[in-house]
């Protein structure tokens, strides 16, 4: 079970939009600039947009700080400073504060890893993907296995904490192949590890590829088996998920993504950055301007990016709460969710989905997806929420 089950947590999320050269998976909103950036004016405007999000809701302590993107680990440490800095003198910071930098392991950016640890960051997330080299060529990233395993390594060095993702179910992957990657991996993650089933995203070069029959991914059988031999080999070696992609040992979950999964409290800052803020009793779902420039310009004309604004209405934030909790292998509080909808989870759909196996009940009431149902968790939150 994960510790710290409180209720007070305030995570802000701060989006670096920019990257040397876009993935051909990749459907995040990051842009690739040949001109150079000026991180100056950039620091600035975070630091604004903060300062206007604080003022919405100043009596807060920020428990979690996730620097994302995008490929925050471009940003100087300097850069990175001034924007922990704004956070520090908004809001109260708790001094257990959970600070994560999103950083892609090239040799270039593991130089600037000590620059970060002095300016606050103690958690670093590395975007490794894969653990050879012909796999990171087709995912167009630009660093070898090697090249990420000594950036994993300085990691080690550097942080209290740290993570890496890998992306698997890959064109040709074998459940074999996966199998002896993953423990390697494993071997080299002290406490958590990312493991994301490759989307082929619309819009995406890769979705093209896919589609014109050039890009073979595995087929259903195949990604279910992958599935099963990541929670297995995981759960052996110490990492089990307590996310449908996410793997730690005990009390070395990221603080920040359970923010979103247990459907609390954060602030959204910079462009394409969501939030969820509660003012006068009501949850607000907010949303930034994407273009880099664009938001930029609107905050420094406005003091503030935020594009959308809406008022969550019961049904939609109970639904919210279902879709982002049911991900957690901790599960539910049913009593919260009827708190939220005015109305309990439908018992009939509860009793069919135990049936089948993909739910349970636990002895203190709280439900959660099993493991035969997390591969298909959208159906069971589907069903659930109709
Ligand atoms: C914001 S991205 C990346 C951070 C960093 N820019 C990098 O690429 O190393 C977060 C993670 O999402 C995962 N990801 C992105 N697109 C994906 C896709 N189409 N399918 C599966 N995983 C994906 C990757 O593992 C990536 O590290
Ligand atoms: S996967 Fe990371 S490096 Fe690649 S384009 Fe997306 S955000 Fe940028």
């Amino acid at each position: 079970m994960i510790s710290a089950l409180h209720s007070e947590a305030f995570g802000v999320y701060v989006h670096w939009p920019f990257c040397l050269s876009k993935c051909p998976y990749c459907d995040f909103n990051s842009h690739v600039r040949h001109a150079p950036i000026d991180e100056d004016r950039y620091a600035r405007a975070f630091a604004r947009e903060i300062a206007t999000s604080a003022a919405r809701v100043p009596h807060r302590e920020v428990t979690s700080i996730f620097l994302g993107g995008g490929t925050p680990s471009l940003m100087r440490p300097k850069t990175v400073g001034a924007i922990l800095d704004a956070i520090g003198s908004n809001w109260r910071v708790a001094s257990e504060v959970e600070v994560t930098l999103e950083a892609n392991p090239t040799s270039v950016e593991a130089t600037r890893f000590a620059g970060y640890r002095a300016a606050g960051v103690n958690r670093v997330s590395l975007g490794v993907q894969a653990l050879d080299d012909a796999s990171l060529k087709t995912l167009g990233r630009l660093h070898t296995a090697r090249e990420a395993l000594d950036a994993v390594a300085i990691a080690r060095r550097s942080f209290e904490r740290y993570s890496f993702d890998l992306i698997y179910a890959r064109p040709d992957q074998t459940p074999q192949l996966w199998g002896e990657e993953l423990k390697r991996a494993i071997g080299e993650a002290a406490e958590h590890l990312s493991l994301y089933q490759l989307t082929i995203e619309e819009g995406t070069p890769f979705f093209g590829l896919y589609a014109a029959g050039k890009l073979r991914t595995p087929n259903e059988a195949t990604a279910r088996a992958l599935y099963d031999v990541t929670q297995e080999v995981c759960a052996r070696y110490g990492l089990p998920a307590y996310e449908i992609s996410n793997h730690a040992r005990e009390g070395a979950e990221c603080r920040h993504n359970l923010v979103y999964w247990r459907g609390e409290e954060y602030a959204g800052i910079g462009p394409g950055a969501h939030g969820r803020l509660d003012i006068n009793g009501t949850r607000h779902a907010t949303a930034t301007e994407k273009r880099p420039e664009a938001w930029l310009m609107r905050v420094e004309a406005n003091g503030h990016g935020v594009i959308t604004n809406d008022v969550l209405n019961s049904v939609e934030r109970a639904d919210e709460f279902l879709l982002m909790g049911l991900r957690l292998v901790e599960g539910i509080d049913p009593g919260r969710y009827a708190a939220l909808a005015g109305r309990p989870l439908n018992p009939r759909r509860i009793a069919m989905l135990r049936e089948e196996g993909a739910i349970v009940v636990d002895g203190d009431g709280r439900l959660r997806v099993t493991q035969a149902g997390f591969p298909v968790l959208d159906a069971v939150v589907a069903d659930l929420a109709a």
